[in-house]
């Protein structure tokens, strides 16, 4: 099986958008179901966020310093979304917000993946070659093993707090 870091994380990016068009297809009423869906994409994106954080993110800032403003963006970008997450945990899916707030996470979380496939990771696949590729993404497979896959967890806290403090 592959390990190429960039087809990993492309396979998370297809999950975790399917499971956002689920959500939009669900019913207004559909709260059963819509709560499901949300708690599977908040686990979704804990873990895909942990992996980019910890691994893919500062290893291509390492060796790609020319993309470092986008690395720095896409920091902000998870923190929105963890900010949107941390809110939806602690609410009902028949709350009056619960909806928007989801759809809101949705876009955010779109326009991010937009970012990263288009925009960048075409530079990484350039600017890496495949066994530098192979050897991340295997490096991410194992972060995966150990990822948190609630946002409470502490080592998905710990992105917080870089948030504020780096
Ligand atoms: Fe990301
Ligand atoms: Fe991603």
């Amino acid at each position: 099986m592959s390990t190429d870091a960039i087809v990993l994380l492309k396979n998370d990016h297809k999950e975790i958008l399917s499971t956002f068009k689920a959500f939009e297809k669900a019913g207004d009423a559909a709260h059963v179901e819509k709560g499901r869906l949300v708690t599977k994409i908040i686990e979704l994106l804990t873990v895909h966020t942990y992996i980019e954080n910890e691994v893919m993110y500062p290893r291509v800032r390492e060796l790609l310093p020319d993309l470092e403003d986008d690395i720095l963006e896409s920091y902000e970008e998870h923190h929105v979304a963890d900010v949107l997450v941390t809110e939806l945990v602690a609410m009902k899916p028949d709350a009056e917000r619960f909806t928007a707030k989801t759809t809101v996470l949705i876009e955010n979380v779109r326009h991010h993946i937009e970012e990263e496939e288009q925009e960048w990771f075409p530079q990484v696949r350039e600017g890496l070659g495949r066994k530098q590729l192979q050897e991340l993404g295997a490096e991410m497979l194992a972060a995966k093993e150990k990822a948190p896959r609630t946002p409470a967890a502490p080592s998905a806290l710990k992105k917080t707090i870089d948030a504020v403090v780096r």
